[in-house]
């Protein structure tokens, strides 16, 4: 069963949230709070020169502008904010690069045009999660291969505060339901693996926030770690 929250925050709502998380400099602390999972998942996707590739999610594109972008032959990301679109684009040097403020929910594009999808810490804020993976696989080409970085789920308990921290309406899946939504929307050979995160901060320099209200549970959360999941279409 899908958990959530009602009634879902509206894309206007999700949109001005990640707007001020881009004014804020939020972008710059996820693509260093993400990377470490990040690098992981994109090992497992046999990402080469050939790749056409679509970042759903994309914040201020630091997957391609600081990771895979060289490597690939064209890359496509994709974000509601507006201000992370700007940042991403403004941060661009190449040419097969590109940014757009699109839904991720239900995109635009042709079928069968995107060898490799990535989507990191993004999917469980929109309110359809099943009918974005359906419209992904209908995006990928045959053999396309998907991959997902989830950092609020179940099975980790230590994330369940985010729901409350956060002012926008989100999904928490267990690793199951994940498992089940991926194959429901077309997708095959779904694989998910933890990783364990790196804890960045000792008990004397932590900071307790709404996410995070005290260190046992920060570091709880590090050890259960990021999901991540692959799969093919
Ligand atoms: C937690 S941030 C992660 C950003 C980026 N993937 C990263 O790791 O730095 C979630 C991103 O998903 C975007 N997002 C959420 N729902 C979306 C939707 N329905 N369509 C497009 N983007 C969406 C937000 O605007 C935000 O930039």
């Amino acid at each position: 069963m899908i958990s959530k929250q009602n009634p879902f925050s509206s894309s206007r709502e999700v949109a001005t949230e990640f707007d001020q998380w881009a004014k804020a400099g939020r972008g710059e602390k996820m693509s260093v709070s993400h990377r470490y999972a990040t690098q992981k998942l994109l090992n497992d996707l046999e990402i080469s020169a050939q790749s056409v590739v679509l970042d759903a999610g994309c914040g201020i594109g630091w997957i391609f502008n600081e990771l895979i972008g060289s490597q690939i032959a064209r890359g496509i990301g994709i974000d509601l904010s507006a201000e992370m679109i700007a940042i991403a684009s403004s941060r661009s040097t190449r040419p097969h690069l590109e940014f757009l403020k699109a839904d991720i929910s239900n995109t635009t594009f042709e079928s069968n045009q995107f060898s490799h999808i990535v989507s990191v810490e993004a999917l469980y804020y929109t309110p359809q999660p099943l009918q974005a993976l359906k419209d992904w696989c209908r995006i990928s080409l045959p053999g396309g291969r998907l991959g997902l970085v989830i950092d609020l789920y179940q099975d980790n308990p230590a994330s369940k505060h985010w729901i409350e921290a956060l002012p926008i309406t989100v999904h928490n899946l267990s690793v199951t339901e994940w498992h089940t939504l991926l194959s429901s929307a077309g997708w095959t050979n779904v694989v998910d693996r933890r990783v364990p995160l790196p804890v960045q901060t000792s008990p004397s320099e932590f900071t307790p926030s709404p996410y995070f209200p005290n260190y046992d549970i920060y570091r709880a959360y590090c050890e259960a770690g990021s999901l991540l999941l692959s799969a093919q279409k």
